[in-house]
This record gives C-alpha cells, sequence and structure tokens, in this order.
C-alpha cells in the first residue's frame, strides 16, 4: 500500500514522462546487426546451466522509456522481452520505434513497477536511469530481486552525486521558487528555462547550462532530453557506500561494475605507494575510491545474494568466433522512420595505441540522440588496448580479427599464431586476449553458436 507522498512522487513522474518522454530518439547505434548477443553475453558473465540465456528466455525492462527494449530487442533477436513503463506517451512512441524496426518480440506494458507481480520471472533485467525516480529506491531493488530468477542477473544505472551536479543545483533552484512544488511539469520545465535565459555575468552557474538553451529552438526533441536534467521532480543521488548498503538491504549484490577501470583506483594514480595502499583495501573501499576519481556512472550489473557463481570456467577454445570491426549507426527521422544506415569502425589508433570505443558498455550499446557540444552529453570514454593486463601487441589483435573475417575456433586461431610467431607468445596469452576481444567494451569478436 503506497503513502499519500509516494503517491504523489509517481504522479508527479508519470505527468514528467507524459509531457517529456525520454529520450527523443533520432539515431540507435548497435554493435553488428548479424550477431545475436546471447552467446557473447553468456561467456562475458560466465553464465552457465541454469543460468544461460536460451531462446525464448524472458527479459525484463522496468522504465523502458522511448527506446531501452527496442535496443535490447535489436541484439537479443530470440528473447521474449516485457516493458514496463508509468508513461504512456513513453510506451506508444517505443511501440512505433520496434514497428519501424520489424521488431515484435516486445510485449509492452502500462504499468507501475512498486505494484507489479513478477516472481522469479525473469533470466536478465535491464533496470537503466529509473530506480533514482522511484519515491523510495529500496523498493525498487526489492522488486528487481524478487523479479529475478535465483540464478538471473540485473543491470541497473542509478544516478550519483559527480554526475549530476548541475541537475542537483537546477532541483534546489526550482525548490526556492516553487517551495510547496505547486507546479506541474510544462510550467515547471519553462520556469528552469526562465532561470537559465535570465543569467548573467555575475552568476557563478556554468555557462553550458545556458548555451544548451539555443538547442530548444534548433534541435527537435531536445525539450524531451533538457527537461530531465533540469527540471525533474524526483531524483535520489548514491555514491557507491550507499549503493552497496541499499542492494545488501535488498539481498542483492554486485556482479560486476560494466566500467570495472572506473571502479579501480590503481589505473588511476600512477604511484607505487599509493598503489600498494589500494591494493590492501577492503572492494567496496577500492569501488567508492574508483568511483571519486573516475566520476564514472554507477553503471553495474547485480545477482541475488543466494546466487552461487559457477565454479568452473568454460573452455573458450571451442567457440566459434567471427570479427566485428564495425557499430551499426541507424538515424531517424522526426517519424521515428528509419532513414539512414552508416557504418562506424568501433576501434581507431592513435599515438601507436588501440584504443576501443567503449560506449556505453552495456550489452545493447548505444546512443542518444542528443544535440553536439550538450552537457547531457559525455564524450565517449576510449579505453587504450594497454589498459589489458596482457603482454601482447597491438598486430596480434590484427592477425586474430584477420583470421575470424569468417567464423573460425579460437582454439584454430591460437594454434595458427603460435606457429606463426615461432612460439614467442604463449597460447596461454593468446587465449586471454581472444578472451577480451570477446567482451564489452573490447568485443571484436562476436562468438557465433
Ligand atoms: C530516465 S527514463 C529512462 C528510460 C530508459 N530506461 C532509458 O535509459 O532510455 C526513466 C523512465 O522510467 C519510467 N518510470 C519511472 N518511475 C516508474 C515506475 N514507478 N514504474 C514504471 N516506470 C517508471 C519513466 O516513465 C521513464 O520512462
Amino acid at each position: 500500500m503506497k503513502n499519500v507522498k509516494e503517491t504523489s512522487v509517481i504522479t508527479a513522474v508519470k505527468e514528467q514522462y507524459e509531457k517529456f518522454p525520454f529520450p527523443h530518439v533520432s539515431r540507435l547505434e548497435i554493435e553488428d546487426s548479424e550477431h545475436d548477443l546471447r552467446a557473447s553475453f553468456n561467456h562475458e558473465f560466465n553464465l552457465q546451466g541454469s543460468r544461460r540465456l536460451e531462446p525464448g528466455c524472458i527479459l525484463w525492462v522496468p522504465g523502458c522509456g522511448t527506446r531501452w527494449a527496442v535496443m535490447l530487442a535489436l541484439q537479443f533477436k530470440d528473447a521474449k522481452i516485457i516493458a514496463s513503463d508509468l508513461s504512456k506517451a513513453s510506451l506508444s512512441a517505443q511501440a512505433a520505434l520496434a514497428e519501424n524496426l520489424g521488431i515484435s518480440n516486445i510485449e509492452f506494458r502500462n504499468e507501475d513497477i512498486l505494484t507489479v507481480p513478477y516472481e522469479e520471472k525473469f533470466y536478465f533485467i535491464s533496470c537503466v536511469g529509473v530506480l533514482h525516480h522511484l519515491p523510495s529506491p529500496q523498493q525498487g531493488f526489492d522488486v528487481i530481486c524478487r523479479a529475478l530468477k535465483p540464478t538471473g542477473l540485473a543491470e541497473i544505472m542509478v544516478y550519483d552525486h559527480i554526475n549530476r551536479h548541475y541537475s542537483i543545483r537546477m532541483q534546489n533552484i526550482l525548490n526556492i521558487f516553487d517551495p510547496d512544488r505547486e507546479l506541474d511539469a510544462q510550467p515547471r520545465f519553462e520556469l528552469a528555462a526562465q532561470v537559465l535565459r535570465a543569467l548573467n555575468q555575475h552568476a557563478r552557474t556554468p555557462p553550458e547550462l545556458k548555451r544548451v538553451l539555443d538547442y530548444l529552438d534548433s534541435v527537435s526533441g531536445f525539450s524531451q532530453e533538457l527537461a530531465d536534467f533540469i527540471s525533474h521532480p524526483q531524483e535520489h543521488y548514491f555514491d557507491v557506500p550507499s549503493l552497496l548498503s541499499t542492494l545488501d538491504k535488498s539481498d542483492l549484490r554486485v556482479h560486476s561494475w560494466k566500467m570495472p577501470h572506473f571502479f579501480d583506483p590503481t589505473v588511476m594514480l600512477d604511484d607505487i605507494s599509493l598503489k600498494a595502499r589500494v591494493n590492501d583495501m577492503a572492494e567496496a573501499e577500492k569501488a567508492h575510491l574508483g568511483h571519486l576519481l573516475s566520476s564514472g556512472f554507477l553503471e553495474l550489473y547485480i545477482e541475488r545474494k543466494c546466487h552461487h557463481e559457477a565454479i568452473s570456467t568454460p573452455d573458450i577454445r571451442k567457440y566459434r568466433v567471427r570479427s566485428i570491426h564495425n557499430n551499426k549507426i541507424i538515424q531517424l527521422d522526426d517519424n521515428g522512420k528509419v532513414s539512414r544506415v552508416e557504418e562506424k569502425s568501433k576501434t581507431t589508433i592513435k599515438g601507436g595505441l588501440l584504443l576501443f570505443d567503449g560506449g556505453e558498455r552495456r550489452p545493447a550499446v548505444s546512443s542518444y540522440g542528443y544535440a553536439p557540444d550538450c552537457i547531457t552529453m559525455r564524450p565517449r570514454r576510449l579505453l587504450g588496448f594497454s589498459d589489458l593486463d596482457l603482454d601482447t601487441e597491438l598486430s596480434h589483435v590484427d592477425d586474430i580479427l584477420d583470421l575470424a573475417k569468417t567464423s573460425i575456433t579460437i582454439d584454430e586461431i591460437v594454434t595458427t599464431l603460435v606457429k606463426r610467431y615461432d612460439e614467442s607468445v604463449s597460447e596461454e596469452q593468446l587465449v586471454k586476449l581472444c578472451s577480451y576481444l570477446c567482451r564489452t567494451p573490447y568485443r571484436l569478436l562476436a562468438i557465433v553458436e
């Protein structure tokens, strides 16, 4: 039973997304459209036995907004996807997008995730950018725990104080102008824009906040992006300790961070004595420090505490793989129809380094239709090949990708290259490299079944 305050928060959030469905979708970026991600996903998370994603498995996308279930459907082609959202406007925009892209494996449900009846139903849940908008995020985590199969995995992203600092300021500014929270979504957004427009040189508010207002007139759907940022009625912010304690109370725990190097201080500190101190820290403390140093998003995979990790490691040498060099970018027109399809390389060579476009490091690599130069867009972080704990060379990556132009087993790749390099590289190193290349964010090898 929800109390009055909870009901009014849910009403305000629903109204926000009826008025400003998020995000406005003008572009989708997917990894190799031919590749069904299931096998790669099972490898990446070492999902074995009953934990494996199999054809027909059921996935849940709570708070799916305007495109998130479609992103998943493009990658998990034979899964059954249930997509829930409070906002009818978001659901109908996404249903139209699915239809335009010929996707038919999503069932859209207009429901409040706090009242759904799902119990131990889903193998995978993708709940990105949602739980922090609930009256009590803890209740949302309880729902995720209940809805997951005991062996299931959930992907989440929640806000933190560092990345939302502009937004926190705007919330506080609006609360002073509208202390009784009387304004609905549209007037609240207009007030926020009015305040930003009025700022003069004496204000110390970041200039980007003012600059992005220009896009309101020139970029289609931009108010949907901006309202999420400057005038949201309900946001909650975590840091690593509060997130871990919330997970714990819901009988959940971290499986892995999506961008592990953002939560590993040793990657960011070039000082041997500090690195040694970090190595003595508990995992939670390391992750907290890493987050403070990197300002990475709190994006992670979680699992139920009752879950026990598969002990055996699969023999990846028998995997059949094929190289994926490009992401596919689908441009949509204002009616949501496909207007252009382009390919974009996943890697760049710079200063002798192979850099990987980390994208948003999620199963379905994606990006929004944000305006260029906008504060709500973070430049993509490119990961260096040197970040990998490997004693191999760049040319080895090229050779592997070349051999895998047509599908081939990792065993065949390793055997061929050990001979070619006259045993100067160990089989173990090459297997390790292939394993990295099968995973996000480096994924340049698709596992084919
Ligand atoms: C910031 S958007 C994120 C959308 C999507 N996950 C993405 O990343 O593109 C948050 C979404 O969560 C939905 N939402 C918020 N609270 C909800 C609730 N209690 N039940 C269902 N949906 C909710 C909103 O309507 C909105 O579409």
